[in-house]
């Protein structure tokens, strides 16, 4: 029997951090095994912002290096640049035309990225962006998402559009279903605990990126905010630090139970301390790998995956066309 299909993806966009890792692609590495496994980097998703084309480019190398240093296996799984399949930007095409403008505009992360761009010149793409990405999830029969909380919202308007194409012209998509996990679909800013931890962020001591040296996390990790009082505990009462230890225990999988019992009688600074270095601990041989992987070989992993999800997607589109009536 064929394995279910799970499909997420990642913006080329800016610094990715440990939000991205804990939130998305941790997940991906173990549904790798049970699950038909597709991983794209959107870099049309990334261009609903202004990009620098160089700049760009590098990121999106960059963001396929991490899949891999991470524990994406192109044997088990299918890794490939969204802009190498014309079919997304196809399919979106047709998707915008039973999308309606008031399910757009109520999109919290549009309304986000909007008002910091300034509404006047934020772009038409980017109030687009969530019919391509149910354009994504909907091309290859997709029944799983693994993402962070703040995609929730988009994959509830692709279940909508999906339902709403099948209804009009008879069953033609799966209904996918979101994938998150309690303590990682959420990991919050180092500098306030209650906004996301962002590639977007101004400052960067937001953010743990994938790419900090040692000196840098200790530095970050020093800096992080911490609530009153002085007792290492897990409840929402101190919102910094249960970030901090969900963050702690999600990379050295121990329980905040056990992180707690660990630090009885302990100051925030013990536990800052060993928190860098559970986070170093997991960055170093990371970054290791990540550096051993060369542009020409992963361009030809990510040449590869294309080449595999095209016929799916050509499929799919064909059979949307044919049902809305184009002539073939
Ligand atoms: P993006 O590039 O903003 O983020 C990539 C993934 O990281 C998750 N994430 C977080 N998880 C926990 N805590 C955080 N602070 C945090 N910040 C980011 C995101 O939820 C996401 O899973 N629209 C998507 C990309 C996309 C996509 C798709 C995803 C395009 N097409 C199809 C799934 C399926 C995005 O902007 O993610």
């Amino acid at each position: 029997m064929n394995k279910p299909r799970i499909f997420s993806g990642i913006q080329p966009s800016g610094n990715l951090h440990i939000g991205n890792y804990l939130g998305a692609i941790k997940n991906w590495v173990k549904l790798q095994d049970q699950y038909d496994s597709i991983f794209c980097v959107v870099d049309m998703h990334a261009i609903t912002v202004p990009q620098d084309p160089a700049e760009l480019r590098r990121r999106t190398i960059e963001v396929a290096k991490v899949y891999l240093a991470s524990g994406i296996d192109p044997k088990k799984s299918t890794l490939f640049i969204q802009s190498h399949i014309s079919e997304h930007a196809e399919l979106a095409w047709i998707l915008n035309t039973i999308a309606k403008i008031p399910e757009l505009e109520k999109m919290t992360q549009f309304k986000d990225k909007a008002q910091k761009a300034g509404k006047e010149s934020a772009s038409v793409g980017l109030f687009d962006y969530p019919i391509l990405m149910a354009s994504d999830i909907l091309l290859y029969d997709t029944e799983l998402v693994p993402v962070g909380k703040d995609q929730l919202q988009h994959i509830e308007l692709t279940r909508t559009l999906a339902e709403r194409f099948n209804k009009k012209f008879g069953k033609t998509f799966i209904i996918p279903k979101a994938f998150t996990t309690k303590e990682s679909e959420n990991i919050m800013g180092l500098d306030d605990p209650t906004k996301k931890m962002s590639k977007s962020a101004s400052s960067e001591y937001n953010y743990i990126a994938l790419t900090d040296d040692e000196e840098t996390v200790r530095r970050k990790i020093k800096k992080a905010v911490t609530d009153s009082g002085s007792e290492i505990v897990y409840n929402d009462s101190k919102p910094a630090l249960k970030n901090l230890i969900n963050i702690y225990s999600l990379l050295s999988e121990i329980s905040p139970k056990e992180i707690e019992n660990k630090y009885v009688g302990k100051k925030y600074s013990d536990f800052k301390n060993a928190l860098a270095e559970v986070i170093i601990n997991y960055l170093t041989p990371f970054q290791k790998k990540m550096a051993k992987l060369t542009d020409e070989k992963v361009l030809e992993i990510l040449e590869e995956g294309a080449k595999r999800v095209r016929p799916l997607a050509q499929k799919k589109l064909r059979e949307v066309k044919k049902k809305i009536g184009f002539v073939a």
